[in-house]
């Protein structure tokens, strides 16, 4: 069954406790965690503290989706805060294999980020150190925006070179994920899908869930 991870980038952030455990409540597997800087992306959402705070409150598992330029600066915090899985994004890397081993070194689940203008090839040769690939299906940096087509062939190929090679890495995909999208992405081969305004927006977070999996 495909797993959801919620993002609370479009949660109400004055419940934020509230809000996690309704979608815990509601069967989600992991939950989401956008963290954008201002510079690698065109916005800045929140950091470490509110991590850190949200792993009082919850033993969800935190996907964390960094949107930082060199994120090995921080990974150490990020794994101290309680993320479970650390995902970077290839194009924000100056080393990404050196960066995906430090992560690995934290004892933390290690994923990689494509764009949606960066291509698979880009990020094959590291695709053996990965638990978890992300394909963006927006471009990163705001919730609530339009499901880019590309992304299902990307996530396709990925599956691909996942059964040729053995792999076993989760792929995840995040942005405009709703009922319609959710099945082009499962039918491609995505087996974690992010979605935060359909599960945000619907004060039925079980339904919400429910419909992205059916
Ligand atoms: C965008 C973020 C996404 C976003 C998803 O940069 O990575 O996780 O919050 O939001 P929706 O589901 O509203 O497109
Ligand atoms: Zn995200």
């Amino acid at each position: 069954m495909v797993k959801i991870s919620p993002s609370i980038l479009a949660a109400d952030f004055t419940k934020l406790g509230e809000d996690i455990a309704s979608v815990e409540k509601a069967g989600a597997e992991m939950l989401h965690l956008d963290v954008m800087d201002g510079i690698f992306v065109p916005n800045i959402s929140f950091g470490i503290p509110v991590i850190a705070s949200a792993r009082k409150a919850s033993g969800m598992f935190f996907d964390t989706h960094l949107m930082i330029n060199e994120p090995i600066r921080y990974i150490g915090d990020f794994a101290k805060a309680g993320a479970d899985l650390i995902t970077v994004h290839a194009e924000a890397c100056s080393d990404v294999k050196k960066t995906l081993e430090a992560i690995r070194a934290l004892g933390v689940k290690v994923g990689l980020s494509i764009k949606p203008a960066t291509p698979v090839s880009a990020i094959e040769d590291y695709l053996e150190y990965c638990d978890l690939v992300l394909v963006m299906s927006v471009e990163p940096g705001f919730g609530g925006q339009k499901f880019m087509p590309i992304a299902p062939e990307k996530i396709a190929e990925l599956s691909k070179i996942k059964s040729e090679k053995h792999f076993s890495y989760e792929i995840e995909v995040d942005g405009g994920i709703n009922e319609e999208t959710a099945k082009l992405c499962t039918a491609a081969g995505a087996t974690v899908l992010v979605a935060g305004s359909s599960v945000f927006g619907n004060a039925d977070r079980k339904s919400a869930i429910d419909s992205l999996r059916s």
